[in-house]
Formats: C-alpha cells, structure tokens, sequence
C-alpha cells in the first residue's frame, strides 16, 4: 500500500436516528434496497462514537457501550469490517477500539442501528480522508453505513433524507443516501417527531430477519411497486405541502409494513394492543381538532407521531397525556427533525 500508515488515529462522531416515511423492507444484491425510501432525520436521538485505531494488535475489536465492555456487539462490527474491506484497505493494518454511546435510553425499543453504524461510518470515511489527504467524504460514510445498516446510510446529511433509485429524485442512487431539504414546503419545516414507547425489550425479528422474508413473499412485487409510486407521490406532497395527502402517504405505508409482516412466512405480529389504542387515538384527535399528528411505526410496537413544532406544547397538554396512559411506565421522547451529524473532535 503507498499510504504511510500512523501508529494511532482517532475520529468521534454524533449521528442522528432518523423514521422512514416510505419504507425500506426488501433487499437485492449486497446490501441494496428492493425499492426507494425517504426519511425524516430525528437530530434529538443520536449515538456518539469514538473510534481509535492502533497498530499494534491488527484485526482485533472491542466495542464498549457507555463504557461498559460488550463482547455480543463485536462479531457485527468485524463482519461489517470485512465487508467494506476492499473500500478501505487500511483496515487490515489496524486494531480498533468503538467506544459508544446513545442518548435515548438502551430499552427505549428505538433501534440504535441507523445511528450507531451512521456514527462508525463517519468516523471510518473521517480517517480514511485524513490517510489519503482528502476531504471528508459524506458520500463514502452514507455508502459505509448502508454496508453497516442499510437504513443508517439516510443518518449521514440532511433534515430529510433518501435513498434507493428513482426517476423522480435527480442523483438518487442504491449505493448512498441523498440530502433532499429542498423539496421541503415551508408548512412542513420545524416539524417534530413523539415516539411513544409502547414496548421496550427487544424486538422479535430483527430488520436482517425480516428483510429476508420478503424474497419468499407473495405480496413483495406489488409492495416494491407502490412504494416506488408513493415516493413520486411523496415528492410531489412535500413540495406542494399538501398536509391532507402527507397523511393518508404516511399511515398507509406504516400500516403496508406491518401487513407484510403480518402475511409474512413465519407470519410477525410486531403491533401490541397499546399500538393500536394510540393509532385509534391519534386519528380520532385529528378528526375532532383539525390538528394534523401524523402516525408512523418501525418494525416494532413503538409508535413514532410526527407533528408541526408549533403544536408542541398544546400537544403535550392534551394528546400525549392521553397517548402516554399506553406508553411503558407512560414514557415518549420528543426529536426535532433536522440534521445531526457532527465531529466531535
Ligand atoms: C422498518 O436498516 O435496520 O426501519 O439493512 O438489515 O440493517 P438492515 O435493516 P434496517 O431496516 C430498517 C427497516 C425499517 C424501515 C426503514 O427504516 O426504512
């Protein structure tokens, strides 16, 4: 290798989670999506990661969370090591050691993915420029992370953030995630995210699993289609800020990942009753006031209800009190939706 390899580098990194509006559920080739998804960035749940590398034990790995050693998250790691062996050859020279941490609560049921892998991938794309005497390369850490994870690669830029080609989004591509805040309405800015924490353990498929379960699945061609169509719609929905079509988009592609689920072979029930009390909730409050909360769902029983900051108070005094009976130990956490990424350095 013509590099002149240091003894030791370090880079640290915060990267946002973010909530997927059209959903990425399906999978083709290595690691790239069956069909096109957008996401909303949640700057306010992120994970931070310190990353030091040293050249005297090569190819070994230890991973604390909070500073705590955690050996089950090592193999992980090292299998997204080698994947991404031929992007960054330096690889091999070094031992490593991943110090990380969230800052929503382990249990809360939010999946720490997208932001953990987000958070490694910049620290990664952050050395592997300073060993080249590059630039940092956004576009190499969103291609890293969707090697990690593939919903982490939408964590790298932006407010809003998507991934997967489509002939409606320019530059759109399967091999990174693009910022697109510009195809934002102003009705739509300063919108905020309430994740209802409905169940807390840890979830009964893993996203691997599930992706998995759609090459089998009689429903997958048709589900690949629609939300192809629905991220021509959403486009269209965002720039015009038609909040009425936003929400009929947005329930309706949550709902179309728990059905696939559902009708899945093994079949995944991730809904708990409680999920479904808030969904009743959240549309019977947005029927009686006029206020548009938007409900979403990842693979997983916590409800995420997305709304205009300006309601934030007046939300909180009446529809989260209600929504909170439902909650484990009547827990939710509030995120602005904006970027989050940033050096820590
Ligand atoms: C339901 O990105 O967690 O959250 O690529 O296997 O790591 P892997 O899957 P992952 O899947 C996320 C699925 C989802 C929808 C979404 O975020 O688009």
């Amino acid at each position: 290798m013509a590099l002149s390899i240091p003894e030791i580098q370090k880079a640290a990194w915060r990267c946002p989670s973010n909530i997927a509006l059209v959903k990425y559920w399906g999978k083709k080739g290595k690691q790239l999506p069956a069909n096109a998804s957008l996401s909303f960035t949640l700057a306010d749940l992120y994970t931070e990661t310190t990353l030091l590398c040293t050249r005297e034990h090569p190819g070994t790995l230890v991973v604390y969370l909070d500073g705590v050693h955690q050996p089950a998250f090592e193999p992980k790691i090292l299998e997204f090591m080698q994947r991404i062996g031929d992007l960054l050859p330096w690889l091999t020279e070094y031992g490593f050691s991943v110090a990380t941490m969230n800052n929503f609560p382990h249990s809360s049921g939010i999946a720490s993915s997208a932001s953990g892998m987000g958070a490694l991938a910049l620290c990664m794309a952050e050395i592997h420029a300073r060993l080249n005497n590059q630039s940092m390369d956004f576009v190499l850490a969103s291609n890293l992370a969707r090697l990690g994870s593939g919903s982490a690669c939408r964590s790298i830029r932006g407010a809003v953030s998507m991934w997967g080609q489509h002939d409606d989004y320019p530059d759109s591509n399967d091999q990174h995630a693009i910022a697109v805040d510009a195809l934002l309405h102003p009705v739509f800015q300063g919108w905020m995210d309430a994740v209802m924490l409905v169940e807390t353990g840890s979830k009964s498929v893993s996203s691997t699993q599930g992706h998995a379960l759609l090459s089998e699945h009689p429903y997958a061609a048709a589900r690949f289609q629609e939300a192809n169509r629905n991220m021509s719609r959403l486009k269209r929905i965002l720039q015009e800020g038609d909040i009425p079509s936003f929400v009929a988009l947005v329930e309706s592609e949550a709902l179309q990942l728990h059905a696939m689920m559902m009708c899945s072979s093994p079949s995944y029930m991730l809904m708990q009753p409680q999920t479904l009390s808030i969904i009743q909730k959240i549309r019977s409050f947005r029927e009686q006031t006029g206020i548009p909360v938007v409900f979403t769902l990842d693979a997983g029983a916590n409800v995420h209800v997305l709304y205009a900051g300006q309601q934030h108070k007046h939300l909180e005094e009446t529809l989260f009190v209600d929504l909170a009976k439902d909650c484990e130990r009547g827990r939710y956490i509030c995120s602005n939706i904006a970027a989050g990424s940033a050096s820590l350095t």
